[in-house]
């Protein structure tokens, strides 16, 4: 990907006694009382600050946090928790300032954090002056919010359009290089597993892949879908009938290139969606007509286990079972081990994904876990994010 790197001007020596505008994606999970639940993404943002600090720079942090009205700033809206966690991970005081549109005081060796940029007046839609307020707040944009990098936002995307010299981050920069070794030029055979409630949410992303992978594995409501239309009873398990064709001509597309949509020849099946409720293997042709499927069935797990230790690239979204409820999580629990033991290049994204890949402690066994969303699943589709696309076109011009 042609984009001029933050590593590289720093390494050039272009970032000493610059002021450096580095936009992050610091949206972390807190509890009802505000503490952070899950820091991924502030630590994912460590390094690019370290970067800059190292480089002799003067430097700004902004993120987003939720979805508050622009203009209304509320107690809850305020990234004040994330100063308090990035102070600590840096080991240096990260001072807050509100009200920066207009100026930031800071100096060469000094890091400040920006609040929630989203309580900015205009950001959502990109407005034209705030954006340019943003970049002559600076000599460098760096872009390192891959979680935001599919929203063309003020301060993801007008401010690279202003901004004297727009760059990628060294998180924007690893999560579009994995994503690319992925599915760009993957070793094969390459595995996806594509799991989560509805085919239409990810239909775009399983017609995409269809055309790519070696064997497309579904879970959860969508594998339902594509068992229906491959003619199994699914009882009254949650599906989208009306997808049937949609699913088909996956499978089709598929068949047509040698590849496989493996369909579960067993499951696990409750009467009511409880974690408590009792769970009976059966074969997928015997579901009967009360039954939920809540799971893969154990000979299926086997079998797609097989499949991904000998894979040469695997690319996860999405757990195939109801892992909350113990009773069916042992689907997901065998994929997840056999992500973690095959030798496979393996990149994960999503959070129920990332929420299963904790569960059962395999972070440091796969390739890289993306801490995009939105983003991750835009990338599967096929679809060149804004912030790549406007980071390439200031590299080009
Ligand atoms: C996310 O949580 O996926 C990102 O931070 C983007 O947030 P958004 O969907 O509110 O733009």
């Amino acid at each position: 990907m042609n984009v001029l790197r933050f590593s590289d001007l720093c390494d050039e020596g272009r970032a000493r006694g610059r002021r450096v505008f580095i936009r992050a994606d610091l949206n972390v999970p807190q509890d009802d009382a505000g503490h952070i639940t899950e820091d991924t993404r502030i630590r994912a943002s460590v390094p690019c600050i370290q970067m800059a600090l190292a480089g002799g720079a003067a430097v700004m942090v902004t993120s987003h946090l939720g979805r508050p009205t622009e203009g209304e700033f509320k107690p809850e809206d305020s990234l004040a928790p994330v100063a308090a966690r990035l102070s600590e991970l840096l080991g240096r005081p990260v001072p807050l300032k509100a009200d920066w549109v207009d100026g930031v005081d800071v100096q060469p060796g000094e890091v400040v954090l920006l609040e929630n940029c989203r309580v900015n007046k205009g950001e959502k839609k990109n407005n034209p002056e705030l954006a340019q307020k943003m970049a002559a707040l600076c000599d460098i944009f760096v872009h390192d919010a891959f979680g935001t990098a599919h929203r063309a936002e003020a301060s993801t995307y007008g401010i690279a359009q202003h901004a004297k010299v727009a760059c990628a981050g060294p998180l924007l920069a690893a999560e579009i290089d994995a994503i690319s070794k992925a599915l760009a030029n993957p070793r094969r055979p390459l595995v996806a597993i594509v799991a989560g409630s509805k085919v239409s949410t990810k239909l775009t992303i399983l017609q995409a892949l269809a055309k790519n992978v070696d064997q497309l594995i579904v879970g959860g409501g969508i594998a339902n879908t594509f068992m229906l239309a491959a003619g199994l009873p699914i009882g009254k398990s949650l599906a989208e009938p009306d997808l049937l064709d949609q699913a088909r001509s996956v499978i089709e597309a598929m068949k047509a290139r040698g590849a496989d949509v493996p369909i579960p020849t067993d499951v696990v099946v409750a009467k009511t969606f409880a974690a408590d409720a009792p769970a009976t293997v059966k074969a997928a042709a015997d579901v009967a007509a009360d039954d939920l499927i809540l799971d893969i069935g154990p000979q299926t797990a086997q079998k797609l286990a097989q499949q991904l230790k000998a894979a040469g690239t695997i690319v996860w979204n999405g757990p195939v079972g109801v892992f909350e409820f113990s009773a069916f999580a042992k689907g997901t629990e065998t994929i997840a081990r056999a992500i973690a033991d095959s030798d496979a290049f393996s990149i994960a994204g999503g959070g129920d994904t990332l929420a299963a890949i904790a569960k059962y402690g395999i972070e440091q066994d796969v390739g890289y876990i993306s801490t995009g969303g939105g983003a991750f699943l835009e990338v599967l589709e096929g679809k060149t994010l804004p912030a790549f696309e406007i980071l390439q076109k200031r590299a080009n011009g």
